[in-house]
């Protein structure tokens, strides 16, 4: 996993095709209705080429970065803070059944797709599965934008990546 350090920006990033490019994201990068996916890398992490490579190669670090329609709205879990920004919002597309990539976001239904198993996550609804075998929601990762207008996290995943028998480290 990755954790920032206090106060440690922690970027978004699109990969290129080259590891060692950085392009970042902002909001207006995703159209309504659209979906990206990122990598989460942190500030310190940007000069040294290894510590990127190995940002966009950590197996817990894909993100779904999806936009919905401005008419679409979402019901979040009781008690729980918003971790979206604006229309964006952001979800491991690490799928907490036995840790495929989800691949494909339905704008029109909100269900984003698993094709390992067929596993369904509602995007309208925290990403709580909705179909298939997976029995957790996908981990949202909380966002925003820095001063620049670029999408940052604002800390690590609210709860742990992928299926349950993944090691864990904290
Ligand atoms: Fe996604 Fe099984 S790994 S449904």
């Amino acid at each position: 996993g990755w954790k920032a350090e206090k106060g440690e920006k922690v970027y978004l990033r699109r990969h290129t095709g080259n590891f060692h490019e950085v392009s970042l994201v902002r909001p207006e990068d995703v159209e309504p209705g659209g979906f990206e996916t990122v990598f989460p890398f942190r500030e310190s992490e940007r000069d040294d080429e290894h510590a990127l490579v190995a940002a966009l190669k950590r197996a817990d670090a894909p993100v779904m970065l999806i936009r919905l329609r401005p008419n679409q709205a979402v019901t979040k879990r009781a008690g729980q803070e918003d971790f979206n920004f604006g229309d964006l919002y952001a979800y491991s597309k690490i799928c907490t059944h036995l840790g495929c990539p989800t691949s494909l976001f339905e704008q029109q239904t909100g269900l984003l797709l698993c094709p390992c198993h067929q596993s369904q996550f509602d995007v309208f609804e925290y990403a709580k599965p909705r179909f298939g075998p997976a029995t957790r929601p996908l981990p949202q990762l909380p966002i925003t934008v820095d001063e620049e207008g670029y999408l940052v996290a604002r800390s690590d995943f609210i709860e742990a990546v992928g299926p349950a028998f993944w090691e864990r480290k904290s």
